[in-house]
């Protein structure tokens, strides 16, 4: 792999980083699927259409056919659900990123750079502290590029969070990420971040278990 720094955010970063965290956001729609296809309610929903449709119509092959339209038919669902939480930051944070990280107090963005290219992002923002009454430091929008994963740049950025709420006072970092976002909440456990709160962001995401992590990590105090 090239050699890679970690540098501040700069404006001629923001198409590739928008389009870095839509990519990143994006790739979890498979595994969503997968999630969403392993519940026991969606597997007995299959089962009893496939039966209604063998029963009602008196022939399997028709049963199969609706089955396999269904399946079709949650893909795009699925796919739309992940596309929306793309919009959502596209929109918040990620609209104006020199504003909302680089000129808000205590608020930062940091780009990896590789063979001139941008290939990992991180940002850090003040929030309500997940346990105690008063802020913490929130790390938010972490994602590698797939082909500078594995080499450690993940956490590279999380240190890089961490001496920042640090070095600004904050006793505590929070972050959320999700459900199907298996390495991240490997990657968060392994810098010693611990799972403190569960939540589905609305009945759809209830109805298929799919839930934000909020994750937290107490910093040592300062002498
Ligand atoms: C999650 C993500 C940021 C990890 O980036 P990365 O640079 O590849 O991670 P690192 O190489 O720094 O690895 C750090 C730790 O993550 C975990 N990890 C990384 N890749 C892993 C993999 N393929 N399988 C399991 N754990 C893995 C390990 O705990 C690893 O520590 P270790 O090397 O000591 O075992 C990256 O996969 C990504 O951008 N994913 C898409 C976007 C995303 O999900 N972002 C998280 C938002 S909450």
């Amino acid at each position: 792999m090239a050699p890679y720094r970690i540098r501040l955010y700069r404006d001629e970063d923001y198409d590739a980083v928008r389009s870095l965290f839509a990519r990143g956001i994006m790739e979890h729609a498979p595994a969503m699927y997968r999630h969403v296809l392993c519940l026991t309610r969606v597997q007995l929903g299959l089962l009893s259409l496939f039966w209604a449709v063998c029963a009602m119509a008196g022939s399997w092959l028709l049963a199969l056919a609706a089955v396999v339209l269904v399946l079709a038919a949650m893909w795009p669902v699925i796919h739309s659900f992940s596309k929306s939480f793309v919009t959502e930051a596209l929109v918040a944070d990620l609209q104006d990123i020199d504003s909302y990280y680089m000129r808000a107090p205590d608020s930062c963005f940091w780009v990896v750079e590789a063979g001139g290219a941008v290939v990992a992002m991180v940002g850090a923002a003040p929030t309500q502290d997940l346990e105690r009454p008063g802020p913490a430091m929130e790390l938010k929008r972490l994602s590698v590029s797939r082909e500078h994963r594995g080499h450690g740049i993940s956490r590279a950025l999380c240190g890089e969070v961490l001496r920042f709420a640090r070095a600004r006072g904050y006793g505590a970092v929070v972050l959320y990420t999700s459900t199907v976002q298996l390495v991240a909440q490997r990657l968060y456990e392994s810098q010693g971040f611990r799972k403190v709160l569960e939540r589905s962001p609305s009945l759809f995401s209830r109805l298929i278990c799919f839930h934000l992590i909020h994750y937290r990590l107490q910093l040592p105090s300062h002498p």
